[in-house]
């Protein structure tokens, strides 16, 4: 089978992407100085789309680090308002900047807390609950988001393909298996719909197809 570079695919991907706003670029150049591990502009569009694509009003983020991806969840809808969680108070400072330059800090509210924590505690149904915390919860994150998603909404995922690493059943840490458990029940939950887009580093998107 022909093998694909993988590296010269995302350079061609990138190539194609038109510039962005001001205040991504700079979230981008602090990312790769720090190597923080943020989702990236193709990954950003497809949450954009996938925003818009919901038309709901009620979103919430687990692991918002400061606020790259939320930026693009909101980009895509501009009537919705998003949770944002996150242990750190340092990213939360740094989002707070950064979605301010954005124009879209006031549809945000950021809770420096344990994400899991937050959802469950939270009484409201959500149109999009976007996922990126320790890899390690996702299992407990998938059945937990079920509980709190809207009909038809749509809970999103990074890193299901986790650098290729789901595949090689030699590969046994905690944080792959975690990763494998959460996509077999992607695939194996009653009244759902989930598929797997390998963009980047996949994201698992599910959709709550029941009332
Ligand atoms: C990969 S980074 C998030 C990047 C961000 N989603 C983006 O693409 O712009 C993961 C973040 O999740 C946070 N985190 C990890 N586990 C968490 C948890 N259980 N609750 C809240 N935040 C968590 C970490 O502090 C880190 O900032």
């Amino acid at each position: 089978m022909e093998s694909i570079d993988r590296g010269a695919l995302d350079a061609y991907l990138d190539g194609l992407l038109p510039a962005r706003p001001a205040h991504f670029a700079e979230m981008e150049r602090y990312a790769a100085e720090k190597s923080f591990p943020v989702i990236g502009p193709q990954a950003g569009r497809v949450l954009s789309q996938f925003a818009a694509l919901v038309g709901g009003r009620r979103f919430f983020e687990m692991g918002s680090g400061f606020g790259y991806s939320a930026c693009w969840l909101l980009e895509g809808a501009p009537g919705a308002r998003i949770i944002c969680t996150d242990t750190s108070p340092e990213n939360e400072t740094l989002a707070r900047k950064w979605l301010t330059q954005g124009g879209c800090w006031d549809r945000v509210d950021f809770r420096v807390a344990d994400a899991l924590a937050e959802l469950k505690k939270s009484e409201h149904d959500y149109d999009l609950i976007y996922n990126d915390v320790d890899k390690e919860a996702y299992p407990d994150v998938f059945k937990l988001a079920l509980e709190r998603l809207a009909p038809g909404g749509l809970l999103i995922s990074d890193n299901v393909l986790w650098k290729g690493r789901v595949a090689d059943r030699s590969i046994t840490d905690a944080a792959t298996c975690a990763i494998r458990e959460y996509n077999r029940l992607m695939f194996e939950t009653a009244d759902v719909q989930s598929v797997i887009i390998p963009v980047r580093d996949g994201l698992g998107v599910t959709r709550c197809v029941s009332e």
